[in-house]
């Protein structure tokens, strides 16, 4: 079946299988790979994208579900391969280690700064709890989001 969505700020239109899930549209048909596939299942969030502006899970998202929507990955979150400020500043902090997790948690943090910019700590750990990071990067993730939500050294 043919799916047209918005990706990244461009209309795409494709072919998918009615069962395929967004997340292997994206990786497979795309060749967008910054969205991980670690569980599969919507327990690890390391595949998450914006649908429609919200952190979502795109493994748990059936392909025809994405019609007419707009998705963002993290390739698309800062134009011509620039950084936007969460990645920056996860560089900076050196907020990850094999960096799995890290399109996962910058599409999450970015939603939660859109959101609420001076997001207090809980509620920074309580946005980004959806999304595990096997390497334990948490307490620089931290650091870095504290500084982006102006209380951090
Ligand atoms: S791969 Fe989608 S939540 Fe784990
Ligand atoms: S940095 Fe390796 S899984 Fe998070």
């Amino acid at each position: 079946m043919r799916l047209t969505a918005t990706v990244n700020g461009r209309a795409r239109t494709f072919e998918v299988e009615a069962r395929s899930t967004l997340l292997e549209v994206i990786r497979e048909s795309l060749l967008l790979t910054g969205a991980k596939e670690a569980c599969g299942v919507g327990e690890c969030g390391n595949c998450m994208v914006l649908l429609d502006g919200e952190p979502t899970p795109s493994c748990l998202v059936l392909a025809p579900d994405a019609e007419g929507r707009e998705i963002v990955t993290v390739e698309g979150l800062a134009p011509e391969g620039a950084l936007d400020e969460v990645q920056a500043a996860f560089l900076e902090a050196g907020a990850f280690q094999c960096g799995f997790c890290t399109p996962g948690m910058v599409i999450t943090a970015g939603a939660l700064l859109r959101d609420q910019p001076n997001a207090a700590a809980g509620e920074i750990k309580q946005a980004l709890a959806g999304v595990l990071c096997r390497c334990g990067s948490y307490t620089k993730v931290m650091k870095a989001m504290e500084k982006l939500a102006g209380r951090g050294a």
